[in-house]
């Protein structure tokens, strides 16, 4: 038996208490960031629960706002930015990169960017700094590369939904169930500021109707009961001072 969140292809997992023993030791064996994301390239396109939130949060968040010169820091698959002319995506992993096809897309990681200072009207950093155990370097480079005046758009899991116990996994092509190595930060806002930018707004996405379905479809709505209000991402933009 898989645990619940890889049965809806969600990769925070929960521990669950009745699990089997084997499930418990397939779920144990933590992968480096690179390393994960090598074997789970060709999978990660399915939808999942966190994207899907993380996506809801980025519609209500950025209206409005620019993104003519638009930075996806991070950008996996890249498939948040395939219809975005002129977008361009940068991600650690080069089989993430290569499973999404997308063009303008280069390999570089967020704390020390391919990319000359001023060049972006909008940065995006989604589900990325809980991979560094320490995210004012990846802050300190966004703010570089931002031009003044632009924007700055960084999701991360939230703090709440580590306590109750979700984790960062994914199935592996061969079933193996891998955790991922993840840090928790709930200092967004300080690092943000000691890079030089100024908060304008922060959401929560959480565990209601609009992810019920996944629910439904997958652990039942049991579990849904339960979960009701839980924060799973936490969503921030900032601003460029002129
Ligand atoms: C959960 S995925 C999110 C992908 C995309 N931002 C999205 O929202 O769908 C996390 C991505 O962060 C990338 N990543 C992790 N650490 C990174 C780093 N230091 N620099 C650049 N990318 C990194 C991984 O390779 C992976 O593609």
């Amino acid at each position: 038996m898989k645990s619940f969140w890889n049965l809806m292809k969600f990769y925070f997992a929960r521990h669950n208490p009745g699990a089997s023993a084997n499930e418990k030791r397939a779920a144990t064996r933590e992968l480096g960031v690179r390393e994960a994301y090598r074997l789970w390239a060709p999978d990660y396109a399915a939808e999942n629960v966190t994207c899907f939130l993380d996506e809801e949060l980025a519609r209500g968040m950025l209206i409005g706002l620019p993104r003519a010169q638009l930075l996806d820091a991070g950008c996996g698959i890249g498939h948040r930015i395939k219809n975005i002319p002129g977008a361009v995506g940068m991600d650690l992993s080069p089989e993430m990169l290569a499973a999404g096809g997308a063009p303008n897309v280069i390999a570089g990681d967020v704390r020390s960017m391919p990319f000359v200072s001023e060049r972006f009207d909008m940065v995006w950093c989604r589900l990325v700094l809980g991979y560094l155990p320490d995210a004012l370097p990846a802050y300190l480079e966004f703010a570089r590369v931002c031009k003044p005046g632009g924007y700055v758009f960084v999701t991360d899991f939230h703090p709440d939904a580590v306590a109750a116990g979700h984790r960062r996994t994914f199935t592996a092509p061969d079933g193996t169930v891998h955790d991922i190595e993840h840090y928790v930060h709930n200092n967004h806002l300080k690092l943000a500021r000691e890079a030089g930018l100024s908060a304008v707004s922060s959401w929560d996405g959480v565990v209601g109707p609009s992810i019920r379905h996944f629910y439904a479809n997958g652990v039942g709505l049991k579990a849904y009961r339960r979960d009701k209000g839980l924060k799973l991402v936490a969503a921030h933009l900032f601003h460029k001072p002129d």
